[in-house]
């Protein structure tokens, strides 16, 4: 992979890179779109990376299709499809991490300890390997974006990062590979979470006045509590880019929520609450 970027490097080829790990759905087929629209090569690396699942998550169970992953890479014009193995990735020895403190502390990073030093770690060496000038990643998950860039800042990197907005299904559920573990009667649970965006929007909207964040957060949450079998772990606004929590709802402001279905799904959305 390296040699294949340093040559196209020598060649003055601009490489784009899309960090996933596989299971694809709209949503990364979408940045890899994002992807062949802003580089002449498109990179896109699929490895489940076992250093970001803490005990007891879902490392095992996580979704693998390489072979159907491959089709739908190839049908959006991926140069390369990158999928090496966790030996090669983690040889014996391996012992250095990466840590972006505070912005991977709280809201996921509060009931996932590690998950975003393991995010940041590999996205550091995939970095490495396929020396891209940009890479993509979605809203979807916007902690991990904030946390990629806060990194690639502290460590010079230079790597654009950029973002894309998250893509959903029809009925509003954000897609994620994670979307297969529900069920069919979960699938209509699971729409507590974008139900919730809409309704912060329209309390907003209504609003004359600046909107205290914690009113809205707690009438969200009450809003959660009535699907049966959905249980919230955080539901926060916060500020897009130090991801600190903001007294009044304003421009910068992210609705940000972490939901349990049937204690079996974690589920995350976030969205902006102000139209710009
Ligand atoms: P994964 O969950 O496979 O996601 C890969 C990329 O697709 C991430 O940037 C994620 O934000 C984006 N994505 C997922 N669902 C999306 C949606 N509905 N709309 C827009 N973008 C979406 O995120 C990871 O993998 C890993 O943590 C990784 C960065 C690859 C490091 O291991």
């Amino acid at each position: 992979m390296t040699e294949l970027s340093a040559l196209w490097r020598g060649e003055g080829k601009t490489i784009a890179l899309v960090p996933t790990m596989g299971s694809f759905h709209a949503g990364h087929l979408a940045l890899m779109g994002q992807a062949k629209q802003l580089s002449d090569k498109v990179v896109v690396s699929l490895f489940v990376n076992p250093i970001q699942f803490g005990p007891g998550e879902d490392l095992a169970a996580y979704p693998r299709d390489l072979q159907n992953d491959t089709h739908l890479a190839e049908s959006v014009g991926v140069d390369v499809l990158y999928a090496p193995s966790a030996e090669e990735m983690y040889p014996p020895g391996f012992q250095t991490s990466i840590r972006v403190a505070e912005l991977g502390d709280g809201l996921c990073g509060a009931s996932r300890p590690g998950h975003f030093d393991g995010v940041c770690t590999v996205v550091m060496k995939l970095f490495q390997q396929t020396m891209p000038h940009l890479a993509i990643f979605g809203e979807k998950d916007f902690q991990q974006l904030a946390v990629i860039r806060r990194m690639a800042r502290d460590l010079d990197l230079s790597v654009s990062i950029i973002a894309h907005p998250t893509v959903r299904e029809e009925s509003g559920l954000a897609m994620s590979s994670r979307n297969r573990y529900l069920q069919e009667e979960e699938m209509e649970q699971a729409l507590c979470l974008y139900r919730a965006i809409c309704l912060a929007r329209e309390m907003v909207k209504a609003s004359a006045a600046p909107l205290s964040a914690a009113d809205v957060c707690s009438k969200i949450v009450k809003n959660i509590h009535t699907t049966p079998g959905c249980v919230v772990e955080y539901v926060a606004i916060v500020d897009a880019d130090s991801l600190k929590s903001c007294s009044t709802v304003n421009k910068n402001s992210r609705l940000i929520m972490a939901v349990k279905v049937n204690r079996r799904v974690r589920l995350i959305d976030n969205a902006a609450l102000v139209e710009l």
